[in-house]
């Protein structure tokens, strides 16, 4: 959640090259945006709410080397120009991003204010340019001016503060990340961007360097030093070449990334699928051999991990635990040295995933991190990782991430049961079943669908086995980019209560498979429909109750991967109809890095 951007070095179209990395980072908050460059002592700052989206980077072309910018998802005052970053200090020569919430800003405010500082707006990051000034007069030394205003910080955060006397940037991270990019022409090195994201500077440098959490960076462009932020002792970092390719991360002929990334799972479960089997082998011998295995995520990860409760107890008979990563903290009484945790993140940034690594790490407990993003906290944190390999997912609805998360979690589950080589056959069918079904018509046909419905307010979703998290996870494509309410149940639990809200012509969708289920399933649409429902069925077969059938081929137990792709495709074009950008849904954020 927001997105930090910096660069100091030779270059001197510093305020460019901020604008453009920012956009790249805009998907981690679109409420405000904001920089500030420097080619001396002279600080121009523009700030103003909205995305950034339509702001040219040749607006900021006037000469510059040093530049912090930021995109913001509010959480600390409202969404207005003012409490835009950067924030400066009452001399103006400090600037600062930030990223994360300083818990006790109100009391650091009122003795700040006490001090003679005035504050501008009502974020809690104000607080931090003037501290850091307070501490600059005391020792002279930007980087360990922020160093110690740092130790007066409560709560998990990334700073990153320019300082025009100095020349400086100096960045610190308790929680949220951060991760510099050096640039070098031939060897010689040109100069140093800091940010929340590598894509947002892979255009200038596949090089990188990973801040880990209580760890500061200041640097000048020429040097660089890294320290950690309590002792002040310094680090030894790597560089690391990063292997992934920037055209992964552009929109193309698309006009968003959603839909971007939906057409990518043409050939992205593949690449999900291509795991090294041994070392598949090795983490199904893993889980077998644990003491409570217990499956963590959040949102859509969250449903991968549901579905693959269903994968390991169908497809290979064990038991294991599930938890919203949020809600983990509850059941810690449950593991032991032996037990592990599987956690399953696009970003692998997620606060509450990050948290239910330590309490299990705690405890002693082994965890393996299933996660796109490489280089990402949890691939770090973990004792083992295992990559979806689908690229970058910047649409902040995940789609081929989760596919992809399914994949692998259904391929761990053939190997529990001695059967990877029929698990891996049945997925690479499946991954090609994806790119012949995502043809010009199928699209085409759920557009025409998104256009019949797309006026009712609500919408609901059902689904027995593996397609119940799968309804739930329609739920949620749903909500968050077209706004309608929709719900997902299991079938069964539709006579308990949710029936009620069934009216005539209420969008009622149906998850099928050809499996055990679907006599259960098919029951609980006709009582959806002796109550008016609109029933459209999704899955391999028509049958008469269905008023639309999408029809998805039959893909056994990896059914759930091919029933969600309809409904990604039909949330999409629910957002376009109803006028919303599927890549900025309201209030949220791609990387929820608060908890
Ligand atoms: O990066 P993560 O997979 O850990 O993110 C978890 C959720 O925030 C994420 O899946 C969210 O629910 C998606 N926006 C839903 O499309």
């Amino acid at each position: 959640m927001c997105g930090i951007f910096g660069y100091v070095g030779k270059r001197t179209d510093a305020g460019t090259i901020a604008i453009e990395g920012l956009k790249n980072l805009e998907y981690r908050g679109y409420d405000s945006w904001g920089i500030a460059c420097t080619a001396g002592k002279e600080l121009t700052v523009s700030k103003d709410i909205g995305p950034i989206g339509g702001i040219r980077s040749e607006d900021f072309s006037a000469p510059c080397s040093l530049a912090v910018a930021h995109t913001r998802w509010a959480t600390h005052g409202g969404v207005t120009q003012r409490n835009a970053h950067p924030h400066l200090s009452e001399d103006g020569s400090i600037a600062v991003v930030h990223n994360g919430i300083v818990e006790n800003y109100l009391e650091l405010r009122r003795d700040l204010k006490e001090k003679g500082h005035t504050f501008q707006s009502e974020t809690d990051t104000e607080v931090i340019p003037h501290l850091i000034e307070e501490e600059l007069k005391k020792c002279g030394d930007f980087a360990e001016a922020v160093r110690n205003a740092c130790l007066h910080f409560d709560g998990r955060y990334a700073i990153l503060a320019l300082h025009t006397g100095s020349n400086m940037l100096v960045a610190a991270r308790t929680g949220s990340p951060l991760i510099v990019g050096v640039e070098k022409t031939d060897g010689v090195l040109n100069g140093y961007f800091i940010a929340s994201d590598i894509p947002a500077f892979m255009k200038h440098t596949r090089i990188v360097q990973y801040l880990d959490d209580g760890e500061m960076v200041a640097t000048d462009g020429k040097m660089i030093r890294f320290q950690d932020i309590k002792t002040g002792e310094v680090r030894e970092k790597r560089e690391i070449s990063i292997t992934y390719h920037i055209e992964q991360s552009q929109k193309g002929d698309f006009e968003h990334f959603m839909l971007k990334e939906i057409m990518d799972q043409k050939e992205s479960v593949t690449r999900a699928v291509n795991q090294d089997e041994g070392e598949i082998r090795t983490i199904a011998e893993a889980i077998l051999r644990a003491k409570g295995t217990f499956l963590v995520g959040c949102g859509t990860a969250a449903k991968a991990c549901m579905a693959a409760e269903y994968f390991f107890s169908v497809v290979a008979e064990h038991h294991v635990n599930f938890a919203p990563a949020s809600e983990f903290k509850l059941f810690h009484h449950f593991l032991k040295p032996e037990s592990l945790l599987i956690v399953v993140s696009q970003s692998g940034e997620t606060a509450d995933v990050l948290e239910a690594m330590r309490i299990a790490r705690d405890k002693g407990s082994k965890v393996l991190a299933i996660v796109n993003v490489e280089g990402s906290t949890i691939d770090r944190e973990a004792d083992y990782t295992l990559l979806i390999n689908v690229g970058q997912e910047r649409a902040v609805a995940s789609t081929k991430a989760l596919t992809g998360q399914l994949a692998v979690l259904l391929l761990i589950a053939y190997a529990m049961g001695e059967r990877l080589k029929e698990g891996r056959t049945l997925l690479l069918e499946t991954a090609s079943t994806i790119n012949d079904m995502l043809n010009p018509r199928f699209v085409e046909r759920l557009e025409v669908l998104a256009a019949k419905i797309h006026k009712n307010e609500n919408l609901f979703i059902i689904g027995k086995s593996w397609n119940y998290p799968m309804a739930m996870e329609s739920a949620i494509k749903i909500q968050e980019v077209s706004y309608v309410h929709a719900e997902g149940f299991a079938g069964g639990e539709l006579k308990h209560g949710p029936i009620a809200l069934i009216e005539e012509g209420t969008p009622c969708i149906v998850l099928t498979g050809n499996d055990e289920a679907l006599q259960d399933i098919l029951s609980n649409a006709q009582e959806l429909k002796a109550r008016g429902a609109f029933i459209i069925g999704v899955g391999p077969t028509k049958f008469d109750i269905f008023d639309e059938w999408i029809k998805v081929p039959d893909a056994g137990s990896a059914q759930a991967i091919l029933n969600i792709i309809p409904i990604q495709v039909l949330a999409y074009f629910l957002a376009v109809k109803r006028g919303k950008n599927p890549d900025m849904p309201r209030n949220l954020a791609k990387s929820v890095t608060v908890k």
